[in-house]
C-alpha cells in the first residue's frame, strides 16, 4: 500500500537516484508504475507505428499498438494516414480482427457498427430503426483519432493532441535521423510485413539497450565477434576494441552510435580512410543502407554538415525515446562495398513482465531488387525471431525482469556512472550532445532522464 502511494504521489523519486546515477531494479517490475508508463508515456509520446509504403492504396491499413492501445493504421479516400482507436464506440469490440488488409468499410463482427478508413461512423444495421440512438450524432460516433505525422515516410502517432510537435519532440537528433530516413529521392520501402515476437521481459530493458549500449557487444555478443558474424569488432581484446570508440549522440532521450567511418565499417571491407576527403571517402564506402548509384542524390539531399558525419562516422545503432530500436545490417556487395538494411524495432509493452518486439526491415526504395533480397536476408539473419544477434540480447531481457520480481533483488539498483561526459570533436555539428570516445553510459542515461521528465510531467 505504501509503495503504491509512493509511485501515485510521485512515481520516480525513489527508483531513481539523479545525482548517483542509479535506477532501482524495483522499476523493472512493478505494475502500479507501468500503469503510469502506459498513461504518462504511451498515451503522451509520439510512437513509431510503421511506414505508409505498407499501405499504399486507398483502404489499406495494419493494426498496430500505442501502448496497449490497438490502433488501425489506414490509407483513407482523401489519400492520407489515419490512426484510429481499434475500439468499436458501440459495445468496445475491436473493429478490426485482422493484422492487415484492405477494406473500404470496417464493419464491427458484434453487431455492425460500420466505420470509414479515417474513422468515421458510416452507420449501423437498419437504419430507419436508429439503432445508434438519437442522443448522439452520427459525427460523434467515430473512432478515437490519434494526432499522425508521416516522417521520413515513417508514421508517428501520439494521443497527445496538444503537446509538441514530432519535430520538437525529435529536437536536434532530427539532424541525424535526416540522414538516414530522407536521404534520397525515392524515400524508405518497407522489406515485407514485420516481424513480431512476444519476450517476457519489461519493456525498459530493451527500452534503455537502444539507447546506445555498445559496452555489451564486446561481452554478450563476443561469439558472433569470434565468429565474424558481426563487422569490425572481431578483435574482441576488450583494450582494442576499435569500433566501441566513436561518437555518440543524444538528445530529448533518442540517441545513435556514429562509428568512425575508418574503423569498424571500413574494416570489414579491408579498406582505410585515412588522408581522404568528405567526398573520396563516401565514394570509397558509401553510408549504410547506401549503394554507390544513389550517392548523388544523397550528396542533393543532405547538408554538407550531414554529409561529413558520414564519411567520418555514420549512425549504425541507437534507438529513439521511448521505445523504438535502430540498427544496420551489413552484406557484401559486389563492387566491394556493403549492402545493409536498417532494421528498426518497435517495443510494444503488454504487462509489466511482456513485451512485444517487433521487427521492421527497410532498404531505399530505389536499391535494386536483387540487392534488396541480400540486405532482407542479412537482416533475417541478424535480427528479429531468427537473428543470430538478437538472440543474444531477448536472453539477458527476461534474466534482468526475474531479478526485478525477488524482493531483494529489486532492492538492488542499475547503474549508468561510467561517464564520458560531453565531448564535441572540433570537425562535428553543434547537434544535441556528442559524446565522443569509448561508448559508455552517458546516452542511456540521458534516456532515463528523458523518462524521469516525461514521468514527473502533468498526467
Ligand atoms: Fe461494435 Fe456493437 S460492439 S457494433
Ligand atoms: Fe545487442
Amino acid at each position: 500500500i505504501n509503495r503504491r502511494s509512493t509511485f501515485l504521489s510521485d512515481p520516480v523519486s525513489d527508483l531513481i537516484d539523479v545525482e548517483n546515477r542509479e535506477v532501482s531494479v524495483a522499476a523493472l517490475h512493478d505494475p502500479d508504475l507501468y500503469e503510469l508508463e502506459m498513461e504518462r508515456i504511451f498515451a503522451k509520446a509520439w510512437l513509431l507505428l510503421g511506414h505508409e509504403s505498407e499501405i499504399p492504396n486507398v483502404g489499406d491499413y495494419v493494426v498496430r499498438l500505442m501502448g496497449e492501445d490497438q490502433v488501425i493504421v489506414a490509407r483513407a479516400a482523401d489519400g492520407q494516414v489515419h490512426v484510429s482507436l481499434n475500439v468499436c464506440p458501440h459495445r468496445a469490440m475491436h473493429i478490426c480482427i485482422a493484422d492487415s488488409g484492405n477494406a473500404r468499410v470496417h464493419k464491427c463482427i458484434y453487431h455492425g457498427w460500420a466505420f470509414r478508413p479515417d474513422g468515421s461512423f458510416i452507420g449501423a444495421p437498419i437504419e430507419k430503426e436508429k439503432m445508434h440512438g438519437e442522443i448522439k450524432s452520427k459525427e460523434q460516433l467515430g473512432l478515437k483519432k490519434a494526432r499522425v505525422t508521416v516522417y521520413g515516410g515513417l508514421v508517428f502517432a501520439t494521443w497527445n493532441h496538444d503537446g509538441p510537435t514530432l519535430e520538437d519532440f525529435l529536437g536536434d537528433m532530427k539532424f541525424y535521423y535526416d540522414m538516414l530516413f530522407c536521404r534520397t529521392d525515392g524515400g524508405l520501402e518497407i522489406l515485407g510485413p514485420p516481424q513480431r515476437l512476444t519476450i517476457d521481459a519489461n519493456w525498459k530493458t530493451a527500452g534503455e539497450q537502444s539507447a546506445c549500449d555498445g559496452f555489451h557487444t564486446l561481452t554478450l555478443h563476443q561469439s558472433l565477434l569470434e565468429g565474424g558474424a558481426m563487422a569490425g569488432e572481431e578483435n574482441t581484446e576488450h583494450e582494442s576494441a576499435p569500433a566501441m570508440y566513436g561518437v555518440n549522440v543524444s538528445g530529448n532521450g533518442h540517441s545513435l552510435r556514429c562509428i568512425p567511418a575508418d574503423t569498424s565499417w571500413a574494416m570489414m571491407a579491408g579498406k582505410t580512410h585515412a588522408g581522404m576527403t568528405d567526398d573520396e571517402r563516401l565514394e570509397l564506402m558509401p553510408p549504410p543502407g547506401i549503394t554507390k548509384d544513389l550517392l548523388p542524390q544523397v550528396r542533393k539531399n543532405l547538408s554538407a554538415e550531414q554529409l561529413h558525419v558520414f564519411a567520418k562516422a555514420p549512425p549504425v545503432v541507437g534507438g529513439m525515446f521511448p521505445n523504438v530500436n535502430l540498427l544496420f545490417i551489413y552484406s557484401p556487395l559486389r563492387d566491394g562495398t556493403l549492402g545493409s538494411a536498417m532494421v528498426m524495432h518497435s517495443i510494444n509493452p503488454k504487462g509489466p513482465e511482456k513485451f512485444e518486439w517487433v521487427t521492421y526491415f527497410f532498404a531505399e526504395k530505389d536499391t535494386p531488387e536483387e540487392v534488396k533480397a541480400m540486405m532482407r536476408a542479412a537482416a533475417t539473419q541478424g535480427t528479429g525471431t531468427s537473428g543470430v544477434i538478437e538472440q543474444d540480447d531477448s536472453d539477458t531481457w527476461p534474466h534482468m525482469s526475474e531479478s526485478a520480481r525477488g524482493v531483494i533483488g529489486r532492492t538492488e539498483t542499475l547503474k549508468y556512472q561510467a561517464i564520458l561526459g560531453e565531448t564535441r570533436p572540433d570537425d562535428w555539428p553543434d547537434k544535441a550532445k556528442v559524446y565522443s570516445g569509448f561508448s559508455k553510459d552517458d546516452a542511456q542515461w540521458n534516456w532515463w532522464l528523458a523518462y524521469r521528465d516525461l514521468m514527473l510531467a502533468e498526467a
